[in-house]
């Protein structure tokens, strides 16, 4: 067999993996979502890398999260997933910076982290793509398939949460929501900062003047970036902050009950 017979074999092999039907293959299956692509029922979420990678994987942290949004499912619900990169990707990023890669290569680095922390999340659910995705149209053919799509990066000088929005964006879905070690936007850092002002609602503009004011001064970031915040504003895709540790209270506000969290959108009155 020739190099060209050996890659038609592997070719033909890759095709029959590649999932063409809904799988109906686990126990929820017959209540999940018919049509995954309902967008008001269909959720983008931002998965903060610093909830789960912190040094190493946090397994049992991920299997909990993966639950719910398990049992979200079978109430209807569909979820697209991407995952941040954490600790993790910040020691990768420091060690390639310190032997000398430049910006393009150091995002490269932060990129393949977030897929790695992507793909612990993949094996965690119980209907998510085999693989994680690189292109963001990829998204609607996952969920077409009745699966989570699960994403990293995408581009570099891009984060995840940009990403996030971005494929909020091109699937018109319901809403983003950032899960985050903070339970929700303040005026401040309020880690360093006891009088930081939190926000249950925010308007767009006002996210982004208060992330202008915040990256005036040195050492302090939003939960945000403006590159995120720009796409939800040109979109007006309502965005929720919250704590993802607080599972119950993530559960509820995707249910439509009460919930400790921001809201961003247009509506948001001044507080
Ligand atoms: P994150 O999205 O986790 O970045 O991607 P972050 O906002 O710095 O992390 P947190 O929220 O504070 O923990 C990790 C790194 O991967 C690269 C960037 O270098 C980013 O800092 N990255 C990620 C990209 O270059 N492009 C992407 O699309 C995503």
């Amino acid at each position: 067999m020739d190099m060209f017979e050996m890659f038609e074999d592997y070719a033909k092999e890759q095709e029959k993996e590649e999932p063409k039907e809904p799988v109906s293959n686990s126990s929820y299956s017959s209540y999940a979502p018919q049509n995954s692509m309902d967008s008001s029922k269909l959720i983008v979420i931002s998965v903060g890398g610093s909830l789960f990678f912190k040094g190493k994987p946090d397994s049992a942290g991920i299997a909990k999260f993966a639950s719910s949004i398990n049992e979200l499912r079978q109430r209807g619900y569909s979820f697209v997933l991407v995952c941040g990169g954490g600790e993790t990707a910040r020691n990768y990023v420091s060690a390639g910076k310190a032997l000398g890669a430049n910006n393009f290569e150091l995002d490269e680095i932060g990129i393949n982290v977030t897929r790695l922390n992507a793909q612990v999340l993949t094996n965690s659910l119980d209907n998510a793509y085999p693989s994680v995705l690189t292109e963001v149209k990829q998204a609607k053919k996952a969920l077409l398939q009745g699966k989570i799509p699960v994403f990293g990066g995408l581009l570099p000088s891009f984060t995840t949460d940009a990403v996030s929005a971005l494929i909020a964006e091109y699937l018109n879905a319901s809403v983003l929501v950032n899960l985050t070690n903070v339970d929700g936007v303040y005026s401040m850092d309020p880690k360093e900062h006891s009088h930081a002002k939190y926000f249950n609602n925010l308007s767009y503009d006002k996210l982004i003047s208060l992330m202008k004011l915040a990256e005036s001064k040195p050492g302090q970031h939003m939960v945000l970036d403006l590159p995120c915040c720009l796409i939800i504003k040109r979109s007006k895709i309502k965005t929720i902050v919250m704590d993802g540790n607080d599972l119950e209270n993530f559960k509820s506000m995707i249910i439509g009950m009460d919930f400790k969290g921001t809201i961003i959108s247009s509506e948001a009155k001044e507080e």
